[in-house]
């Protein structure tokens, strides 16, 4: 994100990784990023060395524009080639060729990727959007998926076959993006994060050898590579659980507006709902929301909540009745199949949370309860912000509680995950269809203003960033864990795993000079 506070905080990000001396001179990545020719010998080189069905894309290709589209438009990597592997085996390929030309490469899922040291990059894509398989293995109880499958597809072919896996709540990204970091979403109550579904994940190495990575083969990768994946190697295809689901069902998905005058009210309410990590798995979310309704009203935001039951309706009605009590401004219900619930909450394909190609503000806290004063001060916030401004009411103030049952069933010092103990996920963002819109330093002082409110709510704790909604300025403890031996531990394995750092381009261990 082009934002001041970012980069002054990437600066000191940056000395820090320098002093570990396993980054380079700035002179050397310059000539490295500049070797990054896209001539057509380059080209008829590499597609030697590729499966057939394998693409090579290059800046004066008529669709340039289109392939190297990304959810975060002011995120843009430079790009001088993009590879799109036919085969599995093409991706050590292309890194072996890569690492030849001592040029740096750096993999694309779906391209939705938040942190700005993504922006960094300049080099070979490896893009898997033609390598999107999967398939429910014959035991029922795992199936096998590439590293480009994405929720919308999986979602619904598995949901054809009667299973669900782990997946987010945005059907345009993918399943192992998140996951390498964590993973949230429906199925973390019942199941775990996405990540702790895995059984087994086929990678590619900095190096170019392809390893099998799972509990018995690399354990110490297969511990990194849950929580800090993105930076330790390329997953051509994974294995993971799923599980049946009876394909009749219909879940309920509530959603109350409310006024701000019920804000305490609304905030009690859910409280006792999700209690402290506590709420039962049947509840497969609970989301909040401050944005502007303008048919409701031109001045205040309106509260939005919505609730996704897996249970009977009646039951679901009856555990929400605390809220119909509130004279809520509306309320919406329907009974759907899974497959189409995230497009009630927004996660459609076609939803606005889907949209690529803008410009996003965004920030992001952890939390383990709602503070009623400062979700009180971030409304007040918010309507002040948008009476200054009110283009800007297109702002979403998002908290996310999912249950969390199985998020905690797993053990937290098993993977690099550090943050089993964090119930609520928030997520600041304004966005603009310029990156050049004077009101983008206004959103910015708004959103640190906000995420401070966040953090200030819980005097008591250390903040902490969900990596995978992180812009890119948190400390690396906050996205890694403060627990000393984490970072150690992530550093010692980058030596090892990643020596030249190749894998420096998301929230990176050793931010490259
Ligand atoms: C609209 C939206 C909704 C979201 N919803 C959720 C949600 O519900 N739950 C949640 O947990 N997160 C969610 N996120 C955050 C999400 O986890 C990250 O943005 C994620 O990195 C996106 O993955 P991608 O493949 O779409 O993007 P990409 O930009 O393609 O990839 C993201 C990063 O992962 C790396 N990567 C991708 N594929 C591979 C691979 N096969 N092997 C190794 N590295 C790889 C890339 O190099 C890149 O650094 C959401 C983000 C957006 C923008
Ligand atoms: C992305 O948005 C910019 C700015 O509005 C526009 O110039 C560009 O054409 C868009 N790219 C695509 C692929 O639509
Ligand atoms: C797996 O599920 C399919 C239906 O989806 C069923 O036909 C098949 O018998 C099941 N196999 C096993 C081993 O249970
Ligand atoms: C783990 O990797 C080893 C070595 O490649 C392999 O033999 C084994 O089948 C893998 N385990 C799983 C669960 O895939
Ligand atoms: C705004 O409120 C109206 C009236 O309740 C509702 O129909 C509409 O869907 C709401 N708009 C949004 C974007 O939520
Ligand atoms: C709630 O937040 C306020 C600051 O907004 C803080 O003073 C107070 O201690 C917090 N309450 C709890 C229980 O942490
Ligand atoms: C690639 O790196 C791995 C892990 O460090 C190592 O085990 C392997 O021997 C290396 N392969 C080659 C060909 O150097």
């Amino acid at each position: 994100m082009p934002l001041p506070s970012s980069v002054a905080l990437y600066g000191l990000a940056l000395a820090f990784g320098f002093v570990t001396g396993t980054t380079l001179p700035i002179s050397e990545v310059n000539k490295r990023q500049e070797r990054c020719v896209a001539s057509t010998q380059t080209q008829e080189e590499l597609a030697s060395l590729l499966s057939k069905k394998a693409t090579i894309l290059g800046p004066t290709s008529v669709d340039w524009a289109d392939v190297t589209e990304r959810y975060m438009a002011q995120v843009q990597p430079t790009v001088c080639l993009s590879v799109r592997p036919g085969t599995e085996d093409d991706v050590a390929e292309i890194v072996r060729f890569a690492n030849r030309l001592d040029v740096p490469f750096y993999t694309v899922s779906r391209g939705h990727a938040l942190t700005e040291s993504v922006g960094r990059f300049r080099g070979i894509e490896i893009d898997l959007r033609d390598l999107r398989a999967f398939e429910v293995n014959p035991n029922n109880v795992t199936a096998f998926f590439q590293g480009g499958a994405y929720s919308h597809e999986v979602i619904d072919g598995l949901w054809d076959q009667g299973f669900v896996t782990g997946t987010g709540g945005c059907e345009c990204v993918s399943v192992i993006g998140p996951a390498l970091g964590g993973g949230h979403g429906l199925q973390q109550g019942r199941h775990g994060l996405t990540m702790d579904m895995l059984v087994n994940l086929n990678v590619v190495l900095a190096n170019g050898t392809a390893v099998q990575v799972n509990e018995t083969s690399h354990p110490d990768l297969w511990w990194a590579m849950r929580g800090a994946g993105h930076n330790f190697g390329i997953v051509t295809s994974f294995e993971s659980k799923i599980w049946p689901e009876d394909k009749s069902k219909t879940y309920l998905v509530k959603t109350y507006q409310f006024a701000g005058r019920s804000l305490e009210a609304v905030i009690d309410r859910v409280n006792e709902f999700q209690g402290l990590g506590t709420l039962d798995p049947s509840w497969l979310a609970s989301f909040g929301l401050y944005i502007m309704n303008t048919t409701l009203s031109k001045t205040e935001a309106t509260i939005n909540w919505a609730f996704v039951f897996s249970g009977s309706p009646e039951e679901g009605h009856a555990v929400l009745k605390p809220f119909d009590d509130l004279g809520p401004l509306s309320v919406d219900v329907v009974n759907v199949p899974y497959r189409v619930v995230n497009e009630y909450v927004g996660g459609g394909m076609e939803g606005r949370l889907c949209e690529g190609n803008k410009t996003h503000v965004i920030g992001t806290a952890n939390l383990q309860t709602y503070n009623k004063t400062s979700m009180r001060a971030i409304y007040d916030l918010y309507n002040e912000r948008i009476r200054q401004h009110p283009r800007l009411g297109d702002t979403r103030v998002l908290v996310e509680g999912y249950s969390v049952e199985g998020v905690l069933s797993h053990r937290s010092e098993d993977s690099a995950y550090a943050l089993r103990d964090e119930h609520i996920l928030t997520y600041f963002d304004t966005r603009f269809d310029s990156m050049d819109d004077p009101l983008i330093p206004f959103a910015t002082e708004w959103r640190d203003h906000t995420v401070a409110l966040w953090y200030g709510g819980q005097p008591e704790r250390r903040p902490t960033t969900y990596v995978n909604y992180a812009a890119g300025y948190e400390s690396l403890e906050a996205r890694y864990g403060h627990e000393t031996w984490r970072l150690e531990k992530l550093r010692k394995l980058k030596r090892q795993y990643d020596p030249d750092n190749k894998f420096a381009w998301y929230n990176p261990i050793f931010p490259p000079a």
